[in-house]
């Protein structure tokens, strides 16, 4: 898919602004601070209505002002989509082709978008909790179910907990909360499993290509215990979930299920979090957007839209020479950058180019 048109109201530092995007590759260039980044974010917010920084929708619109508007035209192989989030002190209002979307469960997941930003390494250094939104926001781009799954469980989980803050806990009612939570973490647990499995078929072979180094994987670390069977998968669940009521009572919060979940990125089984550099961390991220690109690619028929912010730095030549021939020629690109020396001169030709200046946007060449 591609983004062709992306218009802008009073976001971040943005007044208004309003580009036509190239099908292929966009460069968009800037000092530091200018705004470059913030265009990238919008993309996102626009695909799955809040930004992948932890920062409240508040901070998305302009300063002084009181609602912000993100707006986009979307090619599809036969078909334009137009998507329009407005985000003000009243809350969230999606729309598609002009018309109210009343489910975030319904908007989330026609565009699809894969970002990687500095932001992305601390996924590798933080705790759990980013991990964890990382797996359900590209799990929602590719999985409608997966989102009403992931709801469901949040609401009861939210139950659970405040079940267990009162003084006078039933072990029964928690039996009850626990087969439905069961069913739950299984259905969640499956979709993160099946996620990880697709991602690790490619993702070794990409990052050997740009770094050299063979072996990387990602290992998914639950407390759902895995079987064959998605019944009997279902039963140990709950015998698991009932063992921990006494001690769950007494912690006054839920302790078992996917909401604990976390991955961690192995090198020949080494923690890469441990032992890697900041470059080849870097890398490691890169590779693993690199290989949901293709994953989206091969489960969806559509390619999601690929934003790059700042990927260049702290790459030497070499591996940037060995990403840019693996960045192909199908799939919509957009890149940020300070200095337009780091991108590849056969590259910059095929692009368009912008220029940001203080929220304002000219034509780079
Ligand atoms: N809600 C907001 N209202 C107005 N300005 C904002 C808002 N949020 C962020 N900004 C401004 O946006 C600018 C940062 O934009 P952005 O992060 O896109 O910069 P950048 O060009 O990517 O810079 P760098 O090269 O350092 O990454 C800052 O000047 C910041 O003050
Ligand atoms: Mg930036």
């Amino acid at each position: 898919m591609i983004i062709n048109k992306l218009k802008l109201t009073n976001y971040r530092n943005y007044d208004n602004l309003d580009i036509n995007l190239n099908e292929k590759l966009n460069i968009i260039i800037g000092k530091n601070a200018q705004g470059k980044t913030n265009i990238l974010e919008s993309i996102y917010v626009l695909a799955l209505t809040k930004s992948y920084m932890s920062v409240n929708d508040k901070n998305l619109v302009k300063f002084g002002c009181n609602y912000s508007i993100i707006e986009g035209e979307v090619k599809y192989h036969d078909y334009l989509k137009k998507f329009k989030i407005k985000i003000s002190d009243t809350g969230k209002h999606v729309l598609i082709n002009d018309k109210d979307i009343k489910k975030m469960s319904d908007y989330i997941s026609n565009l699809k978008v894969i970002i990687f930003s500095s932001e992305n390494i601390h996924m590798l250094k933080e705790g759990p909790g980013v991990r964890r939104k990382f797996l359900n926001m590209e799990i929602s781009q590719l999985s409608l179910k997966y989102v009403k799954i992931l709801m469901d469980y949040n609401n009861i989980i939210k139950q659970k907990n405040e079940y267990l803050k009162l003084n006078n806990i039933n072990m029964d009612y928690l039996s009850i909360l626990n087969n439905k939570i069961a069913q739950l973490s299984v259905e969640i647990f499956l979709f993160r499993k099946d996620f990880i499995e697709s991602i690790n078929k490619i993702l070794s072979d990409i990052f050997f290509e740009i770094m050299g180094i063979d072996g990387l994987k990602i290992k998914y670390i639950s407390n759902i215990d895995f079987y064959d069977n998605k019944e009997i998968m279902i039963d140990k669940c709950i015998e698991k979930l009932n063992r921990y009521n006494e001690k769950e009572s007494l912690y006054k919060i839920s302790l078992i299920g996917p909401h604990r979940d976390d991955f961690i990125f192995v090198l020949n089984d080494k923690n890469v979090s441990l032992h890697c550099s900041q470059g080849q961390l870097r890398s490691i991220v890169l590779s693993l957007k690199l290989a949901e690109v293709q994953l989206f690619s091969n489960k969806t028929g559509e390619s999601p839209i690929l934003l790059l912010d700042d990927i260049f730095s702290e790459l030497d030549s070499e591996k940037k020479n060995n990403l840019i021939r693996y960045i192909k020629d199908n799939v919509q690109i957009i890149i940020t950058t300070t200095d337009i020396n780091m991108i590849d001169e056969k590259l910059v030709k095929k692009a368009s180019v912008f220029i940001i200046n203080n929220g304002k946007i000219f034509p780079g060449k």
